[in-house]
Formats: C-alpha cells, sequence, structure tokens
C-alpha cells in the first residue's frame, strides 16, 4: 500500500492497523480473542459502557512497575557508585491521590509545585519529609504553607526566595532543607517550550550567581543547603544534555563543598517517552546507568565524593500507563490540493473530546498516535486526522495515523501514552466537563477522578442559581461565604 502524501515522512502505512507497540501501550494493555482492546482484563468497550467516554483510562500496575523499576535502578546505580539515589514523582504530570499512592509506595518521593500539588499530596497521606517544593513564583503563602507543613526540600528558583524561605523556616523556628535551581545553560533537544535550561526563560539562576547564593543561604541558621538542581527540560531522547548538565553542575558543586557540605545533587527529570511506534526512549536501567557512570567519573576526576543524586521523572513514570477512550462522532473526507499538484484525502474523525482533554497536539505539534478500541479490522489502512469537538481547528488530537478505513460514528478509538500532562493540563474550553479518570487493576476497573458534570460546571458561577439569581446563597458583598 503506497504512503498517503499528506501523510508526514516518519508514518509509513501500517501492514496491521490494529497492532499496539508495546513501547507505546502500558504493559497490560492488548487485544482479546475478538479483537477489543483490553486493558488488565477489561475490555474497552466494558469501560466505554460503565463510565462513559472520553475517558482517562490508567493501567494501574504499569505505574507501578515503573515507579519501582526507577527506584530500583537509580538505586542499584548509585549504590554501585559507592552513593544513593532519590526518585521524585513529578506530580505535575498527573496527580491524584491515588497515583500519589501508588508511587510512594514504590519508594518515590514527589516533587510539587504549587499549594494545590501540596493539597493532593498531603490529602494522599505523603510523608511530608518525601516532598518536595518546586516553582519559580512561589506566593508567600506556599511557602509558608510548605515550611509548616514540613516538606523535606524547598528548591530555590531565585535569589529573592533565599530570604523569604529563611524567614519563613525562622518564623516556625525549623532549619528547611533547600536545593539551589540553577540555569546550566544546556540546550536540550527537544520543543522550545518545554526546553528549561537553555539562557533566555524565566528558571533558575545563572551558574555565574550560584556561589554568592549559596553564600547567602549558608549565612541564615533557618536554613540546610542540600544542593544544586537542574532540570534541563522534557521529552529528551539523548543523554549528552543530562551529561553536560551534569559536568556543569559537579564543577561548581565541588568548588562550593569548599564552603561547607553539601549531601545531594539533583538532576531533574525529562525522560523521553514513545508517542509513536517511531520513538525510542531509552530505558530507564540504561539512563540511571549513564547518570550513575557520568557522576561517578566527574567526582573522581574532581577528588570530591558521590553525592546522593535526586531525579524528578513524571512523564515517564505515567505517560505510557493511560489511554483516552473516545467514540468517534462524525467524519468527513476532506480533499486537500497538494504543494505541486494534485489531490489527496485527509479523514478526518472526530471524537467526543479534544483540545480539552488533550491539550499537547495543539500546544507542541506533538505527535500521537490512534488505534480502533471497540474492535479490529482488516480493512485497508486509512490515513486520518483525529479531532475533537471544540469550536477551532487546532483542536487536534492526533495529527495523522492510520486506521482501518472502515472507521464508522460509533466506534471506540483509544490514544495511547496519554498519562502524563494530558489530564494534568484538561481545562473546560467549551463547557466541557472534564473526563473521568479510571484505574483497572486485575480485571477491577474503579474511578480514581470523577469526571465533571453539569452542575460542576455551573457551580462556581455566581449567577447560575435555580431562578437565575445568585444560587451560592449566603454570598457577602465580598465574595465570601
Ligand atoms: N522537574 C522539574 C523541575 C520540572 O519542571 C519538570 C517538568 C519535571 C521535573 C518533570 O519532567 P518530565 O520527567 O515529566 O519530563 N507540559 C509539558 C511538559 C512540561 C514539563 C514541566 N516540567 C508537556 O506536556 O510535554
Amino acid at each position: 500500500m503506497s504512503a498517503n502524501p499528506l501523510a508526514p515522512e516518519w508514518l509509513k502505512p501500517p501492514t496491521d492497523a490494529n497492532v499496539l507497540p508495546a513501547t507505546v501501550w502500558s504493559q497490560n494493555a492488548g487485544r482479546a480473542e475478538s479483537g477489543m482492546l483490553e486493558v488488565a482484563g477489561v475490555s474497552a468497550s466494558a469501560l466505554a459502557a460503565e463510565f462513559g467516554t472520553p475517558l482517562y483510562v490508567v493501567d494501574e500496575a504499569d505505574v507501578r512497575a515503573r515507579a519501582a523499576e526507577a527506584r530500583e535502578c537509580f538505586d542499584r546505580e548509585f549504590g554501585r557508585v559507592g552513593s544513593a539515589a532519590k526518585v521524585y514523582y513529578a506530580g505535575k504530570a498527573f496527580l491524584s491521590t491515588q497515583i500519589a499512592r501508588w508511587v510512594t509506595e514504590a519508594g518515590l518521593y514527589i516533587d510539587v509545585c504549587s499549594a494545590g500539588e501540596l493539597a493532593v499530596a498531603l490529602a494522599a497521606g505523603v510523608d511530608p519529609i518525601r516532598l518536595g517544593f518546586h516553582g519559580n513564583n512561589k506566593s508567600l503563602a506556599e511557602i509558608d504553607r510548605a515550611v509548616r507543613a514540613g516538606v523535606g526540600v524547598i528548591v530555590i528558583d531565585s535569589l529573592i526566595e533565599i530570604e523569604r524561605i529563611a524567614d519563613a523556616a525562622a518564623r516556625h523556628s525549623r532549619v528547611q532543607s533547600v536545593r539551589l535551581r540553577l540555569n546550566s545553560g544546556v540546550h536540550a533537544h527537544t520543543h522550545e517550550y518545554l526546553a528549561t535550561a537553555r539562557e533566555d526563560q524565566k528558571f533558575g539562576i545563572t551558574l555565574a550567581d550560584a556561589p554568592a547564593a549559596v553564600a547567602r543561604i549558608r549565612s541564615h541558621d533557618s536554613l540546610r543547603f542540600l544542593g544544586l538542581h537542574s532540570h534541563i527540560g522534557s521529552q529528551i531522547f539523548e543523554s549528552d544534555g543530562f551529561v553536560e548538565s551534569a559536568k556543569r553542575l559537579l564543577a561548581l558543586h565541588a568548588e562550593l563543598l569548599r564552603g561547607g557540605p553539601i549531601p545531594e545533587l539533583n538532576l531533574g527529570g525529562g525522560f523521553g517517552i514513545a508517542y509513536t511506534s517511531v520513538d525510542t526512549a531509552l530505558p530507564t536501567p540504561e539512563i540511571a546507568a549513564r547518570f550513575a557512570n557520568i557522576v561517578a567519573s566527574e567526582c573522581a576526576r574532581l577528588g570530591i565524593p558521590v553525592p546522593v543524586v535526586a531525579v524528578e521523572p513524571g512523564r515517564s513514570i505515567v505517560g505510557p500507563s493511560t489511554f483516552t477512550l473516545y467514540e468517534v462522532g462524525t467524519i468527513k473526507d476532506v480533499e486537500v490540493t497538494l504543494p505541486h499538484s494534485g489531490t489527496a484525502i485527509r479523514k478526518y474523525v472526530s471524537v467526543d473530546g479534544g483540545m480539552s482533554d488533550n491539550i499537547r497536539t495543539a500546544l507542541y505539534a506533538a505527535d500521537y498516535s490512534v488505534r480502533l478500541a471497540n474492535r479490529a479490522s482488516t480493512a485497508q489502512p486509512t490515513l486520518v486526522r483525529v479531532v475533537g469537538k471544540h469550536c477551532e481547528s487546532g483542536d487536534i488530537v492526533v495529527l495523522a495515523d492510520y486506521l482501518p478505513g472502515d472507521v464508522v460514528p460509533g466506534d471506540l478509538l483509544a490514544v495511547p501514552a496519554t498519562g502524563a500532562y494530558g489530564w494534568a493540563m484538561a481545562s473546560n474550553y467549551n463547557y466541557l466537563a472534564r473526563p473521568a479518570v479510571v484505574a483497572v487493576c486485575d480485571g477491577v476497573a474503579r474511578v480514581i477522578v470523577r469526571g465533571e458534570t453539569e452542575a460542576d460546571l455551573l457551580s462556581r458561577d455566581a449567577g447560575a442559581g435555580p431562578d437565575g439569581v445568585n444560587a451560592a446563597a449566603g454570598v457577602t458583598e465580598e465574595g465570601a461565604p
């Protein structure tokens, strides 16, 4: 079969458009004998019938396994070089109390970056000492709350925060451990908005400013300097950026050791995952081994002890665990004029969600793949674009993939690898209710975050009372009940 000329270069027509590449799907996803997609023994049709669509479907054992694997690999590799590791799960990728419990049960720490994320982690019963608090503009209230809660570490992102955190800690008679986030100047190979350590962006302080900042941190009795931090970006496939960043941080770390102890070094997260069959992510054991090798060899060269190394993966823990299940509503064959001559057909398949449940395609031109979920089909694979139901043309879920050509309204589609930054970045655009999150494990599916209802959508609207007047009886002029 020849490729549709509208398909991107990397996307080849499959011989079988039903195949679920293991790199893109969660560990317990597969096709039943009937051809239907199932996960951990629960079929896509059963999930749609019980919980409706769109729906985020999380393979719980997959999350637990990836969390455990990350911890084991980093423990093993840093143990091998005479040190230890801490793996923080970056909660921003996908956080609910259940997920917080799964990852902490696997031995992970959690990184939170707002009062809201902190509240979820605390509501999950996570020991605050296992939390790291991030953010380039933490409010005074957030700093106060984090200190009072007893979070293990706060990551300082700017010079102005040193005094703010020192004051809060002193006020609460605490000694707060802090890291200092650096902008190492390393250019990660990823989308511009996902690269966080090139010079012209908002995070961290420069390497040049670091010695003075650390001296200031050390001058406060209410602060304990835990070490340097760097996060070079997200969805990174190559390790050279991490290696370069580790080298730059360790050179500074060695210099700063002259002024006092520095127990740890945090190298951030950002490990890429496969969204399509052509993506090849570095396996976690490989990442851990490379991190340990570079840190150990640099420390040997510098003549310093290997610090405890912390990492902060989010996407690689939860991304592959989840698919989004949609129902097809309408289908349109659109004739598109080709750049040189002729035309080709792009089949637009509209689903019942869209950019409100997955903004990544619109925001980063991220690639995803799609499969027919309620059945397998031997129909000739056809190039499709999966679009949502929002009122704008950029509302695209999957830019390009091949589906069996007999896809019809009422079919279920599954888009894999939506666990990270899918639900987490969901919105109510066009007043769509955000979908539920269902966890599936050992043949049982349960809601871990319920879907929104129309009542939820109206619940904060002060004029949405039953008779058109303010429903929120008791609202005062200040808006406080
Ligand atoms: N640590 C810090 C300080 C971070 O800012 C982030 C992500 C992580 C760790 C985790 O990175 P991960 O391992 O998940 O790549 N919304 C974007 C990603 C933004 C990442 C923000 N920070 C996306 O959908 O691709």
